[in-house]
């Protein structure tokens, strides 16, 4: 028998397989096709302070190898979120869950972490600093070392549960981003986010997406975050989720193999909403293939 299991900031997970924020809603929809808690964990939507309905449509380009996506953060607010899908989370979910985090100021970073916190069911909150279809916030603070710091801090701070940052890819120095937001207290690191794209329609000559811009994601950006989780694994001491085009088992291992503690699945669960669910299940299969036993013993094992 081998051994999936992985330890998250002293939260064991049966294994390192998490759908990534803003794939997987509040978890609703797949729990109603299977038991979601075959899963390591999941990243629920993105959420902020105010309600927000997320940008004009159309939101989404289709590419070869994946997808561009400008949602713009719709979400129902952070009240919403705690009184409402936190409490029905129980009913379907009963591991703890991923709370994913925007803000548009340090000040509404800060509310939206605290009022988070305090739910029971939260294990970790990721903050996503790293979000490229918002203006005013998200990928602002994420792309130099100093307002990646500041909102770390800032976070940390009010916070008890492990505080992931998200990172985005569009910078020119991964790792220096990584190591000011473990300086400033970090517990861990998740990455990448989506690289900014552009689709344009032949036959209108306009941007197919409303916002003109956009989050690439799929399996075509995998060698990308592959490359940033090795590089930012050599970066920090702690913890690092890996994500990016995951789409498989093998995908699972060569993260993990980078550097990744644990695996978000983020575009695949698009295309098939039985993504995670395969991919948990192969994993012991592609486990066997590589003469791997117990899965935490690769982490970081390319190095
Ligand atoms: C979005 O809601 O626009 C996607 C979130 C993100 O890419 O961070």
């Amino acid at each position: 028998m081998v051994d999936t299991r992985v330890v998250l900031s002293g939260i064991t997970l049966d294994n390192p397989v998490i759908p990534a924020s803003g794939t997987f809603g509040f978890g609703r929809e797949f729990a109603e096709l299977y038991d979601i808690n075959c899963l390591g964990t999941f990243s629920f939507k993105g959420t902020t302070k105010d309600p927000r309905f997320g940008n004009p449509t159309p939101r989404i380009a289709e590419c070869s190898m994946g997808m561009i996506n400008s949602v713009g953060l719709q979400n129902p607010g952070v009240e919403h979120v705690v009184n409402h899908e936190l409490k029905e989370l129980k009913e379907y979910f009963s591991k703890p869950v991923m709370a994913n985090v925007s803000g548009f100021s340090i000040d509404e970073y800060v509310y939206t972490c605290q009022k988070i916190n305090d739910a029971e069911q939260v294990g970790w909150i990721e903050v996503n600093i790293s979000c490229p279809n918002v203006h005013g916030g998200g990928m602002s603070f994420g792309t130099t070392p100093e307002a990646a710091a500041e909102v770390t801090k800032a976070v940390k701070a009010v916070t008890t549960k492990p505080v992931y940052i998200k990172l985005s890819p569009n910078v020119a120095d991964i790792a220096s981003v990584a190591k000011a937001c473990e300086d400033a207290g970090a517990d861990g690191i998740s990455l990448i986010n989506t690289l900014l794209g552009m689709r344009i329609d032949l036959k209108t000559k306009k941007c197919v997406v409303a916002n003109k811009m956009g989050g690439f994601s799929g399996p075509a950006i995998f060698p990308v975050a592959v490359r940033m989780v090795y590089q930012v694994y050599e970066a920090v001491k702690i913890p690092v989720i890996g994500m990016g085009g995951v789409s498989s088992a093998d995908d699972v291992i060569e993260m993990m193999l980078a550097g990744a503690t644990a695996v978000q699945v983020g575009a695949a669960n698009l295309v098939n909403p039985f993504a995670c669910k395969e991919i948990i299940e192969t994993l012991p299969t592609a486990m066997k293939k590589y003469g791997i036993e117990k899965l935490s013993d690769i982490i970081g094992g390319a190095h």
